[in-house]
């Protein structure tokens, strides 16, 4: 079985790494391509993916290319983990909305949507790359916004499924608070990419026990201190948002403190510097305990387990029930089909079926609604350019909403992100 990885050459790769070596029996892996334009780095990831492959006895060929054509040719799955501007792009992101009273942040608000206006365009162009390589090549897209750029991928058609750890997280958390195992650990998992909640945490099933009250109940402070949220908030809720729902139930609160401390793109690049300089080191052979502090932890988990179960016989099958973003198709009925939703799903080889969803409580139905026409506005803006359409995306924003903020957070987008927008 052959995988390429688009941004190979990212600091994150040893993570993944790390989970194809370990979990090679799911997912047997012959040969694995790193594709990067930024050779330096691919060479300094690529040397430690080889060693660590090596420590941990994986047959598996590690290759490195800047040639993305000869990179995805032949591969089963290629995954898209690039950033466009790197993390300077995302500096700016986090910055410039602050100005006008808006949350600073990479995938919610003014921020999210300049990256996807950034991404969707080069994203389609390798996907279009990659089908014409080899048309039966599932794409696994981890690229943020993954709801929006997942939604463009199967739009224009392409055997796309979107990805994001914050699920396996939850799941990793509970399980560790329930001591049980993570895989008996199912959570009912609703809303958007970034904008999800876990309504229920059933052990041993989709229909076991709900533990979730007895969660709350028991652990309700460690929950709301991880989550950065008032205990009173969760139990009002009486479900556990993700920790994007910070930026939505305390926006203010998340300005007031981004304009006090580093932001997470600074704080990003400089680990990034400390992690190649490690990467450079040959007696470095496995994944550095500093990628822990990164977000993306159990990344690699979930990514073997998707490209496990949608590769069917070619691995031994990852689980049956997973989250992930695909087309809503009726899933929450207030939506259009072809919106993008993160949910649990069935997953084999011919892709993903998202399951059954009790009624949304209004509480976060309305939000999910707003959310996914800013959405669509946003890929709208994304595909065709022009003010209009920016101004339009960012008006629906429900964290955005006057046009005054959306006025400015326009001008602001655009100047910041000319040399990136081909219409700009
Ligand atoms: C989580 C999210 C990812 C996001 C990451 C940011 O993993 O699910 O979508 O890219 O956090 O982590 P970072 O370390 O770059 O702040
Ligand atoms: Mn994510």
């Amino acid at each position: 079985m052959k995988l390429a990885v688009v941004g190979g050459g990212s600091t994150y790769t040893p993570e993944l790494i790390d989970g194809f070596a370990r979990l090679r029996d799911t997912l047997p892996i012959s040969e694995l391509v790193l594709v990067d334009p930024a050779a330096d780095r691919l060479e300094l990831v690529g040397g430690l993916a080889r060693r660590i492959f090596a420590k941990q006895g994986h047959p598996g060929r590690i290759v490195t290319t800047s040639d993305l054509d000869a990179g995805v040719a032949g591969a089963d799955a290629v995954l898209l983990q690039l950033r466009v501007g790197g993390q300077a792009a995302r500096l700016q992101d986090e910055t410039w909305p602050l100005e006008c009273g808006c949350v600073g942040q990479e995938t919610t608000g003014a921020g999210g949507l300049a990256k996807a206006l950034r991404t969707v365009p080069v994203v389609l162009d390798i996907a279009e790359r990659v089908r014409r390589a080899n048309p039966d090549a599932w794409i696994i897209d981890f690229t943020n916004p993954v709801g929006i750029v997942t939604r463009a991928l199967l739009q224009a058609g392409h055997k796309a499924i979107g990805l994001c750890n914050v699920a396996i997280g939850f799941q990793r958390r509970f399980a560790k608070l329930l001591d049980v195992a993570p895989s008996a650990v199912h959570l009912e998992h609703v809303g958007l990419n970034h904008l999800t909640w876990e309504r229920s945490v059933r052990i041993g099933g989709p229909d076991g026990e709900d533990m979730l009250p007895k969660l709350i109940a028991e652990h309700g402070d460690t929950i709301a201190a991880d989550l950065r949220l008032p205990r009173r908030v969760l139990d009002t809720l009486g479900v556990v948002p993700s920790y994007y729902l910070r930026y939505f139930y305390a926006h203010d609160e998340v300005v007031r403190e981004l304009g006090t401390k580093p932001s997470r793109a600074a704080e990003v690049a400089e680990m990034e510097k400390q992690l190649l300089a490690m990467y450079g080191d040959p007696a470095l052979d496995e994944k550095p305990e500093l990628l822990a502090k990164r977000g993306g932890a159990f990344y690699s988990e979930a990514a073997v387990d998707l490209a496990a179960s949608l590769l069917g016989d070619a691995g031994s099958g990852g689980s049956p029930v997973q989250v992930v973003n695909t087309y809503n198709n009726g899933t929450l009925p207030f939506l259009a089909d072809d919106a993008v939703i993160e949910v649990q799903a069935r997953v084999d080889a011919s892709g993903a079926t998202p399951l059954a969803v009790p009624e949304l409580d209004p509480l976060y139905a309305g939000l999910v609604a707003n959310v996914t026409a800013y959405e669509d506005l946003a890929l709208q803006a994304a595909l065709h350019g022009g003010r209009d359409r920016v101004y339009k995306a960012l008006l629906s924003h429900p964290l955005i909403g006057q046009y005054e903020y959306a006025e400015g957070l326009t001008d602001r987008l655009i100047a910041h992100n000319r040399e990136h927008l081909a219409w700009a």
